[in-house]
């Protein structure tokens, strides 16, 4: 396509999202604050399904300071049920990092904004194009797909290549004149039109202009390179069941869910049997085996993660004697206080289970 059919592109997509839009509370905002919590919502999640969560939040956090003073174990529980709880320990330490170093004042350019730790490309060219009108284009999933139809892009959108040439066309396309439309215009066209699965392409104001339409290969785009398939993790939870409270611990490390709460548990080689599962190291550093104690599989589930399977058995303990647990980061609760703590997915789908949902 020639630089004037480019430019065509990028005015068809301002018209046809200035009619078309979803009224959604953090377009028309030019607080950068909020627009950066939007877009750290929005990542990995459905507008439906981060909507209510943008509202609790800027509800909550009225600016950066706000947010910076926040208690991490708040924002987390706050955070439950979006997922991807690295997002919110991110959000977090750069709200810190904000109001430390920037005297809690936003940065206000691209080039300052992607210096800070937990803004990437993508978040940097939304807050600048969105919050500034710069001339930076964002590329997120919605873009890459748009952009490989139109222009039947074979490289993967997956590949650093790849990345590249995308970041690249996006550039070439962006309205130098109304980049923060033209940016939410082509996300909005790839979120309501140009659809991973049935695309509306009569639909499309820009459909003349694409040659996945004109050679009916709409869904050979965009191009993803195989996957390497999850990992596989067996984890037993425990139940300690005695008057009514049970032990939690918070998770730690580097992994997943660091900074959540969650029952004390071993991780296993492969999921085993009872009896197995007594006699591994994990189960003797975990209990005093000297008490007597019965074991019980109540509730079990296979949980996905982006780039991991969950196995997970819960047990129920129960004992006649008092039940030690040797490591000193379990503390004791009620269980009827399990729904005050921020838990992961897995977990808040086991307090269900045992009708002990939090209503948050
Ligand atoms: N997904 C990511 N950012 C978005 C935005 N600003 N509007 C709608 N959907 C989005």
């Amino acid at each position: 396509m020639y630089f004037s059919g480019l430019m065509q592109v990028s005015k068809e997509i301002i018209k046809w999202y200035k009619i078309n839009k979803r009224n959604l509370p953090w377009r028309e905002e030019t607080d950068p604050f909020k627009i950066w919590l939007s877009e750290v919502i929005l990542q990995q999640t459905r507008v439906e399904q981060g909507l209510p969560y943008y509202q609790k939040f800027t509800h909550r956090y009225k600016n950066i300071s706000q947010l910076a003073n926040a208690k991490d174990d708040e924002v987390m529980k706050l955070w439950q049920g979006l997922g991807y709880y690295s997002r919110a320990v991110n959000m977090l330490n750069t709200a810190r990092i904000i109001a430390k170093q920037h005297k809690a004042v936003f940065p206000r350019t691209y080039d300052e904004l992607i210096k800070l730790k937990g803004i990437g490309p993508y978040t940097a060219a939304a807050i600048a194009s969105f919050a500034y009108d710069e001339p930076k284009a964002v590329v997120d999933g919605n873009v890459y797909r748009v952009l490989s139809r139109l222009f039947e892009i074979e490289e993967a959108i997956n590949s650093s290549n790849g990345k590249k040439v995308f970041s690249a066309l996006a550039d070439e396309m962006l309205s130098k004149k109304n980049p923060g439309i033209y940016n939410q215009g082509i996300m909005e066209l790839g979120a309501l039109v140009c659809k991973p699965r049935n695309p509306l392409c009569e639909e499309c104001p820009v459909r003349l202009f694409c040659n996945a339409y004109k050679n009916k290969t709409i869904y050979n785009f965009p191009v993803k390179s195989k996957k390497a398939k999850p990992r596989e993790r067996f984890i037993a939870y425990f139940l300690v069941d005695q008057k009514e409270t049970t032990f939690i611990k918070q998770r730690l490390g580097k992994g997943i869910w660091k900074g959540l709460y969650e029952l004390p548990n071993i991780e296993l080689e492969q999921m085993a049997e009872i009896n197995h599962l007594i006699n591994t190291d994990e189960w003797k550093c975990l209990f005093d085996e000297s008490k007597k104690m019965n074991i019980e599989q109540i509730y079990q589930a296979k949980h996905q993660l982006t780039h991991q399977t969950i196995f997970a058995h819960f047990y129920k303990i129960t004992s006649l004697q008092k039940i030690i647990i040797k490591d000193k980061l379990c503390k004791s609760v009620k269980q009827s206080d399990l729904k005050l703590y921020a838990v992961s997915r897995l977990f808040d789908k086991f307090l269900n289970y045992l009708n002990l949902h939090s209503n948050q």
